[in-house]
């Protein structure tokens, strides 16, 4: 690209890239893609160089985030990094004691019940997860015109691994301290509100491209009860954000709730299989891109199935007024590689547009 030149933005680089236009709606030479969860089991590789290592430990080696950030983008050729790293990294920051279980998820030792139990949750800064900082300054070199997206977990989606103690089918817990007691539900979810703002703003500090807000079991709540109790704390958080980058907000399960979601504050509203992206614009408005939503069990199919299922989503995606293509939740461990390969490059052939 041209160096920055009258105070215009520089050309080329990430900002320029087509995920980052198709964010700002803005039109692109063809339809982005990238998978939530690109960096994970699916792959040899990332199976080879994680076998000794415990996660949260990889989380906290900036030269392993950033082999392991790097592998889905040499393989596969989509137009984002993600970082790797989880949504309980900045939680165990902020001092509280989990680990994350294999073939299970996170596990919390003592579970938040009382309000001393979340006065115990300690603010964060830089310092406090420098290993991020340093592996987002890596990345940022090493993938040159490809964005990276920084991401942090929803204040709802975090509140409910600490109520439980571990991952949760009902989320029963958590909407019983949520109905029950409502005050110290919100100062529980003001406490993840400020440490996932500050997590968010470190990894901007370092020069991501972009943040996803990952609420990921959002959907287990009302639209009603999702109002009052969870939106004004993920608006705090990306209104905190401010608009330097663009915020892209997802859950699953979240069809009734994606109006609210796009008014917390996002810039790209993720929806899940359950919704088409026509429908989907039609609730979240023409002021915000989307972003989906292949099923990740149809990545298990024969090809034509997905050829079939990636030329209807490419096609909906037309009503919006930006369309990154994603899955609509993280890849199986399951699926063949070479499929998510396959897929990239088939958005990438049916979307092309000319260059203007
Ligand atoms: O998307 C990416 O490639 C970036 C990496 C990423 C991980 N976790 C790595 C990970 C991201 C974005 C996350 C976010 C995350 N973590 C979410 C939100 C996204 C979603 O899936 O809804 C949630 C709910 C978590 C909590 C969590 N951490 C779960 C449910 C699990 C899976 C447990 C299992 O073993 O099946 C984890 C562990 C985890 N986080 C793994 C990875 C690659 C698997 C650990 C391993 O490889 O051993």
């Amino acid at each position: 690209g041209t160096a920055a030149r009258n105070g215009e933005p520089r050309r080329g680089g990430p900002a320029d890239s087509p995920f980052v236009r198709a964010c700002r709606r803005e039109p692109g030479p063809h339809t982005p893609v990238w998978f939530m969860r690109q960096a994970g089991r699916s792959l040899p590789e990332y199976r080879e160089i994680r076998a000794n290592v415990p996660m949260l430990e990889s989380c906290r080696r900036p030269e392993l985030v950033t082999e392991i950030t790097l592998q889905p983008v040499r393989r596969h050729g989509v137009d984002a990094a993600i970082l790797f790293s989880d949504i309980v990294v900045p939680v165990a920051a902020a001092g509280v004691d989990l680990d994350i279980v294999p073939g299970t998820g996170p596990v919390v030792a003592e579970p938040v019940r009382t309000a001393a139990d979340v006065e115990r949750i300690s603010p964060i800064g830089r310092d406090d997860v420098s290993y991020v900082d340093e592996a987002v300054r890596r990345l940022v070199v090493e993938l040159g015109d490809t964005p990276l997206i920084g991401f942090a977990g929803a204040p709802f989606t975090l509140a409910s691994y600490l109520v439980e103690g571990g991952p949760s089918r009902t989320h029963a817990k958590t909407k019983a301290l949520m109905y029950g007691d409502p005050d110290l539900w919100h100062a529980l979810c003001a406490r993840l509100a400020e440490v996932t703002l500050a997590f968010l703003q470190v990894q901007i500090d370092a020069g991501v491209s972009a943040v996803q807000l990952f609420d990921s079991w959002a959907g287990a709540l009302s639209e009603a009860d999702y109002r009052r109790f969870v939106l004004p704390h993920s608006t705090y958080v990306l209104g905190g954000l401010g608009a330097g980058v663009p915020r892209i907000h997802f859950g699953v399960g979240t069809g009734e709730l994606l109006g609210a979601m796009g008014e917390a504050g996002a810039d790209v509203v993720g929806v899940d299989w359950r919704t088409p992206l026509d429908v989907a614009t039609g609730r979240i408005g023409p002021d915000k891109a989307v972003q989906g939503n292949l099923d990740p069990t149809v990545l298990l199919a024969p090809w034509p199935v997905v050829e079939a299922e990636v030329r209807r989503i490419v096609e909906q995606g037309r009503a919006a007024p930006g369309h990154v293509f994603n899955l609509g939740h993280g890849v199986l461990p399951e699926t063949d590689p070479e499929v998510l390969t396959r897929v990239v490059a088939l958005v990438h052939e049916l979307t092309a547009r000319p260059e203007r």
